[in-house]
């Protein structure tokens, strides 16, 4: 991280491919990934770190995006939504079960759930309903009621498909 007039330069692993950007010392993470990669499948849904909405993977773990300064991203590799299939497709294990267990309305969750969901499944293989409700605990759905959401994710450990 270099520094220069109050801004810095934050150089990280984005999806797999290096990026560097010039960011004001201040700029919160999710706000970097929305604003100065363009990645706007990360979504900012509070101003209270409660919804869950930003949360993204930073060297291997689910977090939340606005809790955490972008500069202190520096060095680290992130996953953001867009990291885990290409228009193209396939989609990933988690997508594809959400996808087809009707387990979104609106999708504003989603992407956050996504990646709070793989967290979920690399640290059980086999959830529980009571550990997966527990586990997304820190992600709001306004729309589901969370039960096709708890389904889908039940769906995937059930073919071992876990991330
Ligand atoms: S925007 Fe990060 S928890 Fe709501
Ligand atoms: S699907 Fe609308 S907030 Fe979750």
């Amino acid at each position: 991280m270099s520094r220069t007039e109050g801004r810095h330069t934050v150089t990280l692993t984005v999806n797999g491919t290096q990026r560097t950007v010039d960011v004001e010392a201040r700029k919160l993470l999710v706000h970097l990934i929305r604003e100065d990669l363009a990645l706007t499948g990360t979504h900012v849904g509070c101003d209270t770190s409660q919804c869950g909405a930003c949360t993204i993977e930073l060297d291997g773990q689910a977090v939340k995006s606005c809790t955490i300064l972008g500069v202190m991203a520096d060095g680290s590799s992130i996953t953001t939504i867009e990291g885990l299939s290409t228009p193209a497709g396939p989609l990933d294990p988690v997508q594809a079960a959400f996808h087809e267990h009707h387990a979104l309305q609106c999708g504003f969750c989603t992407p956050g759930m996504v990646m709070s969901a793989r967290q979920l499944l690399r640290d059980y293989e086999k959830p529980s309903e009571a550990e997966i409700r527990h586990g997304l605990g820190g992600n709001i759905c306004r729309c589901t009621g969370y039960h096709n959401i708890v389904r889908a994710i039940e769906f995937v450990a059930s073919r071992g498909r876990n991330p």
